[in-house]
């Protein structure tokens, strides 16, 4: 059936812009099942990989926790996440590599300026699924807080629903933190903002809890 996939492959083509569906990653690291998906910041192929595992009995409307795993080209100074899918009023997720740490800071913003440091969402960096070589940087993550979330002002309640797709936001920036070491350093503004839809709903972990707590312990 190979003329199949060469309607399916011209098909894609035809529609820039729309990304394949996320894709299912067994992790060996950690052994979590994770949604993945590959965004580019340059047109010369550079990406950042986004990945998410969340609990099998995570339910819509209800908060979630979540472990959520980037793979990162050595010449990102920082990469961003926005579980609401753009930048204001939602959990922000900032990473950076300082020396052979990587640091995870959650950052909030009211508006199209500099996100702040965010007490609502927590990140537990897991050892195992957190390394480094010559080309990238892997960082993995426990996030407590980042799938519910109140909107000032209106006091309207938000979610990223585990029982389908949400459409997520990333940044990339070329520039390093300005004060690495820190979690609340300063970042200076992204070159490079995208969208895509992530699947949650093959995200889906039996036995997370578990799992998860045997990964940070
Ligand atoms: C110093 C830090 C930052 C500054 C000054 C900044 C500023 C801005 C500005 C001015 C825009 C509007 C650009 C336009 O309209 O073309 C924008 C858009 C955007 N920014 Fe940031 N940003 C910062 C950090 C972040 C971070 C950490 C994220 C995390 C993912 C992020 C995600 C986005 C996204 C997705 C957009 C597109 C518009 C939207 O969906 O809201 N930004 N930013
Ligand atoms: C370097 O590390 C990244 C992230 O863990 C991995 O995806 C990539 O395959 C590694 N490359 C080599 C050559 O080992």
């Amino acid at each position: 059936m190979l003329w199949k996939s060469w309607i399916a492959l011209v098909a894609a083509l035809l529609q820039p812009g729309k990304s394949a569906a996320s894709a299912v990653f067994q992790d060996p690291d950690t052994g979590l099942t994770f949604t993945s998906d590959f965004i580019l910041y340059k047109a010369d192929g550079r990406g950042i990989t986004y990945r998410i595992a969340i609990p099998d009995n995570a339910q819509n409307y209800v908060p979630y926790d979540a472990v959520v795993q980037l793979v990162v080209p050595n010449d990102v100074g920082w990469a961003g996440l926005a579980w609401g899918g753009s930048m204001p009023r939602n959990p922000l997720l900032v990473a950076w590599k300082n020396n052979n740490d990587v640091i995870i800071s959650p950052r909030w913003a009211n508006g199209h300026v500099s996100p702040q440091p965010y007490s609502g969402s927590e990140y537990t960096i897991i050892k195992g699924g957190t390394k480094s070589n010559s080309t990238h940087w892997q960082v993995t993550a426990l996030c407590k807080g980042c799938t519910a979330w109140t909107v000032p002002d209106t006091g309207a309640q938000r979610w990223v629903l585990p029982g389908g797709s949400n459409r997520l936001a990333m940044a990339y920036s070329p520039n390093k933190p300005s004060n690495a070491a820190s979690p609340t350093s300063s970042i200076s503004i992204h070159e490079v903002h995208s969208y895509w839809t992530h699947d949650f709903a093959r995200a889906k972990n039996p036995n997370f809890e578990a799992t998860v707590q045997r990964l940070i312990a």
